[in-house]
């Protein structure tokens, strides 16, 4: 996906260009990657360097990442912040790029700044994987929660999906519109606790043009109700511009919070992801229901990333 074509080199930047096919390819070779035994796996990717390049904090992203290189063989090396490298001296990020480039054969790149995996792709020689650009995109979230999806549900096609909480600041709900687009008969119901946390009218439009059928939710137990899967996400405070800083509990966010009893009259089968890190909007009192699948989504990282790697290092 995202291929310059003067060099050849599979970058993913962005989640828009693969193709429905091109998902279920990686999903397949996920399933038999985790089914592999490691004695198999870690010739795959021997002798290969993954460098994860941070500038922001991650738990999975990066160690789902590092796992799936090291049991397929691979060496791992890079930085989980960017203050111990020479950014902190002023080096630009094209240049860091190039020099990891010069020292890696695919570079895992997460940054505060919207667009700087596309700037990284335009310098890099090797390919740079997308872990999360400011409010843009993280396109191998969305591989994992689709992936995900497709195990608990046994299809993609043909559910309702409800997408609640930071739709505005949360970069796992636009690359998850653009993966759920690629499939038939999506039901999508948005609900954000504030109507500054809506989704982008940009992303709306783009949503519904490229298929999807969207709603608009009012609460959630009547999303809970009606959805197959419940995609809850964290509010994004970090990444509010200054003038919003401190303004969560007094805009009413500090109420947004997943009640079992909301789940009470939910569909028999329906699923809660969730990218995490959570914090107060999904308790721990939801996590021994059957419909809790996140922690299981966060361990599909590992095969869904070691597809990803395979796939843009043969
Ligand atoms: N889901 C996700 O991106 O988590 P981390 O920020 O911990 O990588």
């Amino acid at each position: 996906m995202t291929a310059s074509n003067a060099t050849k080199v599979r970058h993913w930047v962005g989640i828009e260009t693969v193709s429905k096919e091109g998902l279920e390819q990686l999903f397949a070779d996920a399933k038999r990657l985790e089914a592999e035994p490691l004695e198999q796996k870690r010739e795959r990717l021997r002798g290969r360097v993954v460098m994860t390049m941070f500038f922001e904090p991650s738990t999975r992203t990066r160690l789902s990442f590092e796992s799936a290189a090291l049991r397929l063989g691979a060496g791992v090396s890079g930085f989980a912040e960017g203050e111990t490298t020479s950014a902190k001296k002023g080096e630009s990020l094209e240049d860091t790029v190039r020099m990891c480039a010069a020292y890696g054969d695919v570079l895992v790149l997460r940054h505060p700044v919207l667009g700087a995996a596309s700037r990284a792709a335009k310098v890099s020689s090797v390919p740079v994987i997308n872990a999360g650009d400011g409010t843009g995109e993280h396109p191998t979230q969305a591989l994992v929660d689709l992936y995900t999806i497709q195990q608990r549900m046994g299809q993609i096609d043909g559910l309702h999906i409800g997408i609640v909480g930071d739709l505005c600041y949360g970069r796992t709900v636009h690359s998850l519109l653009l993966g759920l687009s690629k499939f038939r008969g999506i039901h999508v119901t948005c609900y954000s606790p504030s109507p500054k946390l809506a989704l982008p009218e940009a992303d709306l439009r783009h949503a519904s043009l490229a298929g999807l059928t969207l709603h608009e939710g009012r609460n959630l137990r009547d999303i809970a109700r009606s959805v197959d899967v419940l995609y809850m996400t964290r509010v994004q405070s970090e990444r509010f511009p200054p003038e919003r800083e401190g303004s969560t509990a007094s805009s009413g966010l500090a109420d947004y919070v997943l009640r079992a009893a909301d789940l009470d009259d939910a569909r028999r089968n329906m699923c809660i992801l969730h990218p995490l890190p959570r914090v107060t909007e999904l308790p721990v009192e939801i996590d021994a229901l059957p419909a809790a699948a996140y922690f299981e989504q966060a361990r599909n990282g590992v095969c869904v990333r070691q597809a990803l790697l395979q796939s843009v290092l043969s």
